[in-house]
């Protein structure tokens, strides 16, 4: 058999040295998927779970996953929030399946167990009956670590997890200024919620640092493109970018230029991709945060989060809902090409012995500490941390 003809040497998962060019199978190998799991989304990562404005008041609650595990996030008291494996501690049964609600306690469905809202069992019938050594006390919810930061809840399977500022780094003044600074109080606008054809780490590569490159709306609009400098930092490589907009000036290309006007002076934008899998984006008057889960290694759920500010008058919290409803998610005008392209990349690496290859901004930035808004070089810490934590 020929051997395939490329002008790189083949890269496979056996001979992968440069962490700059990933093997394709990186991506669609179910193995590697199953270690993923284990030592990156339960291992030393905080993932944020819910927003302090989905469950704003004690007693909320909303149901999220971290890797494959679901979970329940619970406002139980001032500035007090408890992340729990949504399963039942006596035979296993998902507890709710209700999105967002309001529950001092959760009853198991199956044989009537019941847990108040940080996780402790009960009630548990027939108790006369159970093993002689049996005790609700042991039968709590498992617990995850649960932290808030920047209106953010964020939770953690590992107890080697190190604290927010260090776990963020560099990477935390750009997503606190994506959420508004991190102390005016944020609102819940609404979701949209979408399923991408494609690896998780498939949506991180090619998401956020692409918007003037792949976006024509971007260029149509005369936006903001590539100015920005992409700053990596904290554990994993993460990275976030802030950079100033100008007002749209009205090019004649959309019949009400109203839908693109930046109001309230609110001149900044920013992206961030906090590992292993979340974006955090303001445009314009746009505010969104993007939850997201695997599912499997070839379908990536991602929960479109809208917000404004609880300050907000009325006028101002319509237009950011009709900015973000006609600029992202599935259907808008900005995101209308991100499930085709991160599909197409999942269709075309099925090819053995080829790489994605990380290499616009290398020259300036070997680390990709540092580099700007469209280079790839920013990938590269993160995708250096993953090849040493998955040992490949
Ligand atoms: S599985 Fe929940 S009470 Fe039995
Ligand atoms: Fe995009």
């Amino acid at each position: 058999m020929n051997s395939p003809i490329s002008p790189l040497s083949p890269v496979d998962l056996q001979n992968w040295s440069d962490h700059t060019r990933v093997p394709f199978s990186v991506y669609t190998d179910p193995d590697i998927y199953r270690l993923e799991l284990e030592r990156i989304f339960y291992g030393p990562f905080w993932q944020p779970v819910a927003l302090v404005c989905e469950i704003p008041e004690i007693g909320d609650y909303k149901t999220f996953f971290i890797g494959e595990t679901p979970l329940i996030v619970t406002h139980t008291g001032e500035n007090e929030f408890h992340t729990m494996v949504n399963a039942c501690s006596h035979r296993g049964v998902e507890l709710t399946n209700e999105f967002l609600g309001k529950a001092n306690d959760f009853t198991c469905p199956y044989h009537g167990w019941v847990f108040d809202n940080k996780g402790e069992c009960h009630v548990t019938p027939g108790e006369e009956r159970f093993r002689a050594d049996f005790k609700k006390s042991d039968f709590g919810l498992t617990q995850l670590r649960t932290t808030v930061w920047s209106q953010v809840v964020w939770a953690t399977f590992d107890p080697a997890t190190p604290s927010m500022e260090e776990f963020l780094g560099d990477a935390a003044p750009a997503l606190r200024n994506a959420l508004g600074g991190g102390e005016r109080p944020l609102k819940l606008l609404g979701y949209q919620k979408i399923v991408f054809n494609c690896n998780w780490k498939i949506y991180m590569d090619n998401d956020g640092y692409h918007a003037g490159l792949l976006h024509t709306a971007f260029r149509l609009l005369d936006f903001q493109g590539g100015q920005g400098i992409q700053i990596s930092g904290g554990t994993g490589g993460h990275w976030g970018i802030d950079y100033g907009t100008k007002p749209y000036e009205d090019n004649g290309y959309l019949n009400d230029a109203s839908v693109v006007e930046t109001r309230n002076n609110e001149l900044t934008a920013t992206v961030n991709l906090i590992r292993p899998l979340c974006q955090s984006v303001k445009h314009l008057n746009s505010i969104n945060f993007r939850f997201a889960r695997p599912l499997g290694p070839g379908k990536t759920e991602v929960h479109y989060t809208y917000l404004g500010f609880v300050d907000d008058d009325d006028d101002i919290a319509e237009h950011r809902i009709r900015q973000s409803a006609n600029l992202l998610g599935p259907s808008g005008f900005v995101s209308i090409e991100d499930s085709a392209v991160f599909e197409r990349v999942q269709k075309a690496i099925t090819a053995p012995h080829n790489t994605v290859n990380f290499v616009k901004g290398l020259a300036e930035s070997p680390d990709g500490k540092r580099c700007m808004q469209n280079d790839e070089a920013g990938s590269t810490p993160w995708w250096n941390d993953y090849k040493q934590r998955m040992g490949l």
